[in-house]
């Protein structure tokens, strides 16, 4: 729950800017959340700020009871593992490992599973993405769509309670975002955790539970 939330940078040349002012937002466990709005309304600053990624300048966020406000760095890195699970535009995969080693990685600092158990929950989330042939592809030899995949196992590996994603089909062409949106919907619900999906697709966001859209920062009713 978001009460009152503002967020201001101070731009290079000294001038406040308000990317977010005054967000008021209750999202209910296991909704599905589209956020729309103009490009700068202030989508990926929101969902930064709910993922734990950035900070607030004003008001509060609240998981379930707890004001995060308080936590240190260790603290957020602990709730952002236990969690959550991110999607982005760019998949933000490491270009150096495995798909495997991909959707292992965020095991190594939430559960203390070996890396045999690791492995094997890594392979499970890859086969129900449908990629149980490309465990040990690299991403450079991957199609967009198949790097999306990889990257919505991953977010989904540890169970999160929530799932952000930031215009996931953003890189992809209309069929395979379409593919993808599918998959990453179907996913998240199966796994019961909340969705918070950034979409400029009207389409899309009518499958949503609900829409939030934003202007200028706000939230318009
Ligand atoms: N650190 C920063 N310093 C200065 N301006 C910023 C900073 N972060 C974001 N902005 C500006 O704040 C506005 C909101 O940014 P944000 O990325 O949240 O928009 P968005 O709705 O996600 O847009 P898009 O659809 O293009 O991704 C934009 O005008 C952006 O340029
Ligand atoms: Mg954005």
């Amino acid at each position: 729950m978001l009460e009152e939330v503002g967020k201001d940078v101070v731009l290079r040349d000294g001038q406040p800017l308000t990317l977010l002012d005054q967000v008021n937002l209750t999202v209910r466990a296991g909704e599905f959340v589209a956020v729309v709005g103009r490009s700068g309304s202030g989508k990926s600053t929101l969902l930064n700020l709910i993922g734990l990624l950035d900070t607030p300048t004003r008001g509060r966020i609240l998981y379930e009871d707890k004001d995060i406000s308080g936590c240190g760095d260790t603290e957020l890195s602990q709730l952002r593992g236990q969690h959550l699970g991110f999607v982005f535009q760019q998949f933000n995969l490491l270009a150096r490992r495995t798909a495997v080693a991909n959707v292992a990685a965020p095991l190594l600092f939430t559960s203390s599973c070996d890396a045999r158990e690791r492995r094997r929950r890594a392979v499970e989330q890859l086969r129900r993405v449908g990629l149980e042939h490309r465990l040990d592809a690299v991403p450079s030899t991957m199609s967009g769509g198949e790097q999306q995949r990889v990257a919505i196992a991953r977010a989904l590996i540890g169970n999160p309670k929530i799932v952000l994603a930031d215009e996931p089909t953003g890189s992809l062409d209309e069929d395979t975002g379409t593919q993808v949106m599918r998959l990453l919907i179907d996913e998240v619900r199966s796994a019961g955790a909340t969705l918070l999906l950034v979409t400029h697709d009207r389409e899309l966001a009518l499958q949503a539970d609900r829409t939030v859209h934003l202007d200028k920062g706000r939230v318009l009713e």
